[in-house]
């Protein structure tokens, strides 16, 4: 059904079928089990994996973010058809939270009382969580340098303007690029595609009556899933993402329950893929500063920062250090921050740029 057309286009390797498709999920937790997509469908790298309404311990969501590459103004946009929200009447929220340009956090949820509506085709996705004022659109991830926009309508939690993110890099799958039928699990019952690895971003915002603007930013969009909480199957990871001179980065480092570490190595450069992997050590983060351990007792509060080591394959790695700058959200067992990034692959020209990083601990509460 879904026959795989694979073009070559600038270096990009394309899976060439949309699904057309119009999908309503209501606002109601869905009573019984879900069921969630597994391996890769052609066109839909970015479009809804769950058919139905989230059950209590299932996820389907929609994370963007973009910062400033020279302010602490950062934002993170979160659209979420979830079971983990327990306190939530309904699956289906969208969240926000970021840092004014003085360093200041602020965040804001709002749920969708009408439901959610999805609408995709071969020119890319729409997505509006109705009842919030909030939407999204991208265009087809299949045809080169994909743009997002991400609209607030949304007196409720007193925003209004638009994030738009114009892709920098190819989309990509835990180890493969945008092909049909791979592996889109991190660990079990945790699945990942990273529509957009890398975007110039400009914000255009009024956040509770503060004008919010980035220009020429840095933006990121992926997407998580899975049939059982998000808050009990890892234990731990590090995850963030890098713009440094011409190269675009990704990393996911998670620990499970049975202390394996899983790790998922992204590297771009001039918006061409250089390794998209999940071999041992593929990609190896370890946090900086007094008392580091791994795994971590503490998080981004306490750490300097982090390096973060890609294995390149042929005896290269692609080394980066990260220093911390801003703490953008923290909720102790999770937390998100700003730094500045130096590297390069050891023994050639050194970059530096910025990150949006995250470390996620709830290992600590259950672990
Ligand atoms: C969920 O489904 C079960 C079995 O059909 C039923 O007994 C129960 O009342 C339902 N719960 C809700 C909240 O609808
Ligand atoms: C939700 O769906 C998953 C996947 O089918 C199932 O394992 C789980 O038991 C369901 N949870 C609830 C609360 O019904
Ligand atoms: C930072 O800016 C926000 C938004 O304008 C404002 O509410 C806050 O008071 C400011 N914080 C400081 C420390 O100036
Ligand atoms: C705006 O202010 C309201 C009232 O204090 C708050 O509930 C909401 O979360 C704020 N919105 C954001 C995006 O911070
Ligand atoms: C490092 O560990 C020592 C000994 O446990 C402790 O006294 C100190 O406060 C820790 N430092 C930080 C920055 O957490
Ligand atoms: C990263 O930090 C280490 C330790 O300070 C240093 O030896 C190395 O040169 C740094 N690498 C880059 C790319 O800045």
């Amino acid at each position: 059904m879904h026959d795989l057309k694979l073009l070559l286009v600038s270096g990009l390797v394309l899976s060439a079928e949309a699904v057309a498709s119009y999908l309503y999920i209501p606002p109601v937790y869905h009573n019984g089990s879900v069921k969630v997509e597994d391996l890769s469908v052609a066109g839909n790298l970015d479009g809804p994996k769950m058919r139905t309404a989230a059950n209590h311990t299932s996820f389907d969501f929609w994370y963007f973010d973009a910062f400033s590459t020279s302010t602490p103004a950062a934002i993170n946009v979160v659209f979420y058809n979830t079971g983990d929200f327990a306190a939530n009447p309904n699956p289906l929220a969208v969240q926000i939270s970021g840092t004014f340009d003085n360093g200041t956090q602020f965040s804001g949820q709002v749920l969708a009382s009408k439901g959610v509506i999805f609408d995709q085709d071969d020119n890319g996705i729409s997505a509006s969580w109705e009842g919030t004022g909030a939407t999204f659109r991208g265009s087809s991830l299949d045809k080169s340098s994909p743009e997002y926009i991400i609209r607030f309508d949304s007196p409720g939690i007193g925003v209004k303007g638009d994030i738009r993110l114009k892709s920098r890099a190819p989309p990509h799958y835990p180890c493969n690029p945008n092909i049909a039928q791979m592996n889109t699990l991190l660990l079990p019952h945790l699945h990942w595609a990273n529509a957009i690895p890398d975007a110039t971003a400009t914000v255009d915002l009024q956040i509770n009556g503060t004008d919010f603007h980035i220009t020429k930013g840095v933006g990121y969009h992926d997407k998580n899933w899975g049939d059982a909480s998000v808050i009990t199957s890892p234990k731990y990871w590090d995850w963030g993402h890098a713009q440094l001179g011409p190269y675009s980065i990704v990393w996911y480092d998670l620990l499970d329950y049975n202390n394996k570490e899983h790790s998922y190595a992204y590297v771009a450069k001039n918006g061409r893929l250089v390794t998209v992997g999940c071999a041992d050590n593929a990609v190896k983060v370890r946090q900086v500063g007094m008392n580091a351990t791994y795994p971590p007792t503490g998080g981004i509060p306490q750490a300097q920062g982090l390096t973060a080591n890609f294995d390149l394959g042929g005896g290269q790695v692609f080394a980066v250090n990260l220093t911390k700058e801003v703490i953008v959200h923290n909720e102790v067992v999770y937390a998100r921050a700003l730094g500045s990034v130096t590297g390069g692959i050891v023994g050639q020209e050194t970059y530096t740029g910025r990150a949006m990083y995250e470390e996620y601990m709830y290992g600590l509460l259950f672990g």
